[in-house]
């Protein structure tokens, strides 16, 4: 192998923590000879470095959970490939795949539903230590008592039940629960999107902590661009079950290089009132496509509105994006002969 080969996709170099390489994940539909497949995830790549917090933002539908899922692997994944520090995590089985799910934890949008209604906090807590390690159940306490209070919670609240909390508390309990294992990649799965905006606020102050004290990644989910500019440092856009878009956050949000993105983010206020006027609200034609019957060539162009005759055509592979990242879009792809902007970037403001 030379030089070359061996240096691997993440940007700082070092081999990344998670790597998703040409994804594809597909839900059975149906029984016996009416049965479909629903290709939920297609062609989907992108890393995460240690550390590092990477979001994903999307329509409803867009297959943002079904790629969480799909690196958790509770749900099988049909091609491509998923590493976790340099390791395959599409060929473990048993023991390895037990071993890794600790390391790669979940928070999701309703506390109420990981949370066993019925547990003390005290145990919800324990439980990953009981399932995942040795620690017998004077350890496991301790460990309990240190993970509220790095939560912001206090040793008392381990003797209640998950009703007695407010979202935004039980939204903490569960992310003590996430971090129970040290897991170096935590998923947060519309963590907020439940949470009132000084909630949401204290929450995303609490990851940031714990990124740094613990030194966690997280693969942020979430509809919300306006909260994720304020929490990752790059970010992905799905749509249909395609990554559009990849790149710095503050690279696509001032220079989005998709006109899906751009779509998306002109829906997102701006709090200067000049700023918000002078931006152009794109309103996309259409409805999303049934996923059982996607658009040929590339998902978006039913609702382009720049699509042209070679999006019909051929799927958009991604490209280098102008100012970082990749787009997956023809405009970025194709000569000039056909109307194609290899360098031009569409902005917002
Ligand atoms: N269990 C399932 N069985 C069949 N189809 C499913 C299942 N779960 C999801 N899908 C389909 O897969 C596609 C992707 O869904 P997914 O839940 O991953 O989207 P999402 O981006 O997480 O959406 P949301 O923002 O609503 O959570 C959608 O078309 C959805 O209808
Ligand atoms: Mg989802």
């Amino acid at each position: 192998m030379n030089d070359q080969a061996a240096v691997p996709a993440g940007t700082s170099g070092k081999t990344p923590l998670l790597e998703v390489d040409d994804l594809e994940v597909a839900y059975r539909i149906g029984r016996g000879r009416r049965a479909q497949d629903l290709i939920a995830v297609s062609g989907v790549s992108f890393h995460i470095d240690h550390g590092e917090t990477f979001a994903v933002v999307g329509e409803s539908g867009s297959g943002k959970s079904t790629t969480a899922r799909a690196i958790t692997r509770t749900l099988p994944v049909r091609a491509g490939n998923i590493r976790l520090g340099g390791r395959e995590l599409t060929e473990l089985s048993g023991r390895e795949l037990r071993r890794i799910r600790s390391d790669v934890q979940m928070v999701f949008q309703d506390p109420y539903s990981s949370l066993n209604p019925s547990m003390l906090i005290r145990d919800s807590i324990a439980e990953p230590l009981r399932v995942h390690t040795d620690l017998d159940s004077h350890a496991r306490d301790a460990a309990a008592h240190d993970l509220i209070q790095a939560v912001g919670l206090l040793p008392e609240h381990l003797n209640r039940y998950p009703y007695e909390f407010s979202g935004g508390q039980r939204q903490r309990i569960a992310i003590a629960r996430a971090i129970a294992t040290s897991p170096s990649l935590v998923i947060c799965d519309e963590a907020l999107s439940a949470l009132d905006v000084s909630t949401q606020n204290q929450i995303i102050r609490l990851l940031e902590e714990i990124r740094q004290t613990k030194s966690v990644a997280y693969l942020f989910i979430a509809h919300d661009l306006a909260v994720v500019r304020h929490i990752a440092d790059r970010v992905g856009v799905m749509y249909l079950g395609r990554m559009m878009e990849s790149g710095p956050t503050e690279r696509v949000y001032n220079a989005p290089a998709h006109p899906y993105t751009e779509a998306l983010l002109s829906a997102v206020p701006v709090p200067h009132p000049r700023r918000q006027r002078a931006r152009r609200r794109m309103l996309l034609p259409g409805d999303v496509p049934n996923p059982l019957e996607p658009p040929s060539g590339c998902v978006f162009r039913t609702r382009c509105p720049r699509a042209m005759d070679i999006c019909a055509e051929e799927v958009p592979m991604p490209f280098p994006a102008v100012g970082g990242g990749e787009v997956a879009c023809h405009l970025h792809t194709s000569g000039p002969e056909l109307g194609g902007e290899s360098v031009r970037v569409l902005s917002t403001a």
